[in-house]
C-alpha cells in the first residue's frame, strides 16, 4: 500500500466489517498477562475462545491466504525470531520484495497502533494489509474467504469458533485472537526483575541496564514501560534523507516526515536485522549508530544524546539488550505449526 487512499479504502471497509468496541476483560481465560504486564484489552466481540485461537494459529501458518497459496503469515512472521524475519525486506509472492522490515509479533496485542507509522488502530483490522498488499499476499479478503470456506476442517472449525461459516469477519477475527496470546514476558530480564531471580541477570547485563537507563544514553526516555517502548514515534536519526516518509505517510504533516513507531526492544536479540528498513545488522551496529552515527534530519528527536561508551560499557549495554531473550517463548510449541 502506498497512498492514502488505500487507507481510506481499507478503513471504510473496516467500518463495514467491524464494529470495534474495546473492553477490558478481567482475565485473559488461560493467557494470564505476565508479571510487570497489564491486563490486555480485547475487543468485546472477539473474546478468547480455544477455538477461535486455534483458527487463527492454523490459519497464520497456511499459504492459502495468498494469492497463489505460496506465502503464509508465518514467512514473514518466524516463530523462531520471535516472529519477525531474518532479511531486511521480506519476500511476498512471486519473490516480491517488500519496503519494510517485518517487525516482531510479540506482545503485539498491546500495540496501541499497528504498522511502522501506527496507522492501523486493531489486529483485527491490520490482516486486511498483507491480504491486500501487492507484494504481500496480492489478494482481497473476500476471495480469500471463498477459498478458506471450501476447506472441511475450516468450516467446521469456523462454526465451532464463531457460530458462522468462513467469512471476512471470521478470518480477521481469528487470526488477531491467535496474534493476541503471543505474548512473552519470561526473559532473564523478567526473571530477575518481577521473580525474584537475582541470578537471571549477569553483573555485566546489569551495569547494561544502568547504562541504558542513565541520562548519559537516554534509551529508556522512548524504550521503556514493560515493552520497552513508550509507544510515541520518533526520528532517531538515521539518514539525513529518507526513501521511506514514515508517518508522514499516514498524516500528511510535515513534522511527522521520516517519523516511526518506537519499536519494542523484547526479544530484540533474535530479531535483526534492526530499523525501519533492517538497515543496521546487529545489535553492535545498533549501539555505534547511536554513539556515533547519528544524522542530522529536521525532525530528529531532541531526546537523543551523544556520548561515548567504553568497549566494556558497549558490552555491557549488548549484554542487557541480549537479557531481553525470551527462550520459552521462542519455543513455545503452542506457537509453532504442529
Ligand atoms: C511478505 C511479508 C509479510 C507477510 C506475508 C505478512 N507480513 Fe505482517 N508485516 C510485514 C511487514 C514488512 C510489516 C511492517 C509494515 C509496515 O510497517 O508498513 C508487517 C507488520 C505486521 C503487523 C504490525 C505489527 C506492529 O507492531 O505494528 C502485524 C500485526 C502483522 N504484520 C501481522 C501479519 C499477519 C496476521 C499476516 C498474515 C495474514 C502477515 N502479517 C503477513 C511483513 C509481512
Ligand atoms: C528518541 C527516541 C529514541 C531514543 C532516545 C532511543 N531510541 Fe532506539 N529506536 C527509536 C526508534 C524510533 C526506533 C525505530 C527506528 C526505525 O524504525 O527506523 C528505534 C530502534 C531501536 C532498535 C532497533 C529495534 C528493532 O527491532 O528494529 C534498538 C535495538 C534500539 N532502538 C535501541 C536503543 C538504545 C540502546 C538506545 C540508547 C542508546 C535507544 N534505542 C535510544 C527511538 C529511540
Amino acid at each position: 500500500m502506498t497512498t492514502v487512499q488505500n487507507w481510506v479504502f481499507f478503513i471504510a471497509l473496516s467500518l463495514i466489517i467491524w464494529s470495534c468496541s474495546k473492553q477490558e476483560m478481567p482475565e485473559l481465560d488461560g493467557y494470564q498477562a505476565p508479571p510487570g504486564f497489564p491486563e490486555m484489552a480485547i475487543p468485546a466481540d472477539n473474546a478468547f475462545l480455544a477455538e477461535r485461537v486455534e483458527l487463527g494459529k492454523a490459519l497464520f501458518f497456511d499459504p492459502i491466504l495468498s494469492v497463489d497459496s505460496t506465502r503464509s503469515c508465518a514467512s514473514c512472521h518466524i516463530p523462531a525470531f520471535a516472529f519477525s524475519d531474518t532479511t531486511a525486506f521480506s519476500l511476498g509472492v512471486e519473490d516480491r520484495v517488500g519496503t519494510r522490515n517485518s517487525p516482531s509479533l510479540a506482545n503485539v496485542g498491546y500495540q496501541l497502533a499497528l504498522l511502522r507509522e501506527g496507522g492501523v488502530p486493531t489486529l483485527e483490522m491490520q490482516v486486511l494489509v498483507p491480504i491486500q498488499e501487492q507484494h504481500e499476499f496480492d489478494t482481497n479478503i473476500l476471495d480469500v474467504a471463498q477459498k478458506v470456506n471450501q476447506v472441511p476442517a475450516y468450516k467446521a472449525l469456523s462454526r465451532m469458533a464463531y457460530d458462522r461459516e468462513v467469512d471476512p469477519f471470521v478470518i480477521t477475527r481469528a487470526l488477531a485472537a491467535f496474534q493476541r496470546t503471543l505474548i512473552s514476558g519470561n526473559s532473564r530480564f523478567d526473571q530477575w526483575s518481577f521473580q525474584g531471580n537475582w541470578n537471571a541477570l549477569s553483573p555485566s547485563a546489569i551495569r547494561g541496564l544502568d547504562l541504558f537507563q542513565s541520562d548519559r544514553l537516554g534509551c529508556a526516555s522512548c524504550h521503556n514501560g514493560f515493552l520497552f517502548t513508550d509507544q510515541s514515534f520518533a526520528n532517531n536519526g538515521l539518514y539525513e534523507d529518507y526513501a521511506d516518509p514514515g508517518r508522514y505517510r499516514l498524516t500528511g504533516i510535515e513534522s511527522d516526515r521520516a517519523v516511526f513507531k518506537v519499536p519494542s526492544l523484547r526479544n530484540v536479540a533474535v530479531t535483526a536485522p534492526y530499523m525501519h528498513d533492517g538497515s543496521l545488522k546487529t545489535l553492535r551496529e545498533v549501539v555505534q549508530h547511536y554513539q556515533s552515527g547519528i544524522q542530522d534530519h529536521p525532525n530528529k528527536s531532541p531526546l537523543l544524546r551523544t556520548f561515548e561508551l567504553t568497549d566494556g560499557e558497549t558490552n555491557d549495554l549488548i549484554n542487557f539488550l541480549k537479557s531481553l531473550t525470551d527462550e520459552e517463548f521462542l519455543q513455545n510449541p503452542m506457537y509453532h505449526q504442529e
